[in-house]
């Protein structure tokens, strides 16, 4: 279970979270929806402990994950992180990419081990051998997300995050990519937290939506809760989204 505590976090006077509260639950896919700008990413690198808050606390599991370095480095590694960006290394191949974290961690391991651990990842999102010995730069919007995914998934993390998995890519790609979350969600149970501005993606995948705007969180439900609600911040979300 991951809880934000009253979380409070300014860059110089731009004052992004104003005392958030917010619970996600073991085994629950929570989607943080919410403007540009409003301050998602910011909250998910709270709860990685990239940013540290003003005021507040993160608990994993009943952990301050800031009161020591320590905790830090073990709770990073619980989870596997798709970035906005993708976040992949241009000068490595996609198998490269995606064992990474393996070599870093499980240097023990050995290649062989490691490239069939990939490999399965790889197969999970749908990416077969012919693309195994591609750079980013020859990959599709579309396969850099599943090649992300794949290493996210590489070492077998306690939770996922994936922040605005559907940004970038067309209406067809961005389907694509909601159907595999949704396998990955009923096949590997994993807790999730998906960020987005893409109201249909969130529809789509998640079993509960949460509304951040000022710095807060203004909305929290079912999916069929966000579609029906009278709550005036999540009706003028919905709205403007095109569904
Ligand atoms: N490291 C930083 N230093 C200064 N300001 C920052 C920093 N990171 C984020 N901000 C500011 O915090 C606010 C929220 O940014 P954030 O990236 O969280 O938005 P977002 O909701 O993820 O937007 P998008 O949907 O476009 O990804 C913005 O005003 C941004 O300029
Ligand atoms: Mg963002």
């Amino acid at each position: 279970m991951i809880e934000l505590k009253g979380l409070w976090k300014s860059f110089e006077d731009n004052e992004v979270l104003r005392g958030l509260d917010l619970t996600i639950k073991q085994g629950e896919t929570i989607a943080i929806v919410g403007s540009s700008g409003c301050g998602k990413t910011v909250l998910l690198k709270h709860i990685l402990g990239l940013l540290k808050p003003d005021k507040g606390k993160v608990l994993v599991d009943g952990i301050d994950i800031n009161a020591n370095s320590s905790h830090l480095f073990d709770v990073r590694k619980r989870f596997g992180v798709v970035f906005q960006s993708c976040a992949l290394f241009d000068s490595l191949k996609v198998m490269e990419n995606v064992i990474i974290g393996l070599k870093e961690h499980c240097s023990e391991m050995g290649l062989k081990k490691m490239e069939d651990i990939g490999k399965e990842k790889l197969d999970l999102v749908g990416l077969y051998s012919e693309t195994y010995h591609l750079k980013p730069q020859e990959l599709s919007g579309g396969m850099k997300k599943r090649v992300a995914i794949a290493r996210a998934l590489s070492m077998n993390p306690e939770y996922i995050i994936y922040d605005e998995p559907t940004t970038g890519l067309d209406p067809i790609m961005s389907e694509k990519m909601n159907n595999l979350m949704l396998r990955l969600k009923e096949s590997l149970e994993k807790t999730t937290i998906m960020v987005t501005h893409d109201l249909h993606s969130a529809f789509k995948v998640a079993d509960r939506i949460s509304m951040l705007a000022e710095g807060r969180i203004v909305f929290d439900g079912s999916p069929r809760e966000a579609q029906k609600t009278d709550n005036h911040w999540m009706k003028a979300f919905v709205q403007s989204s095109p569904l």
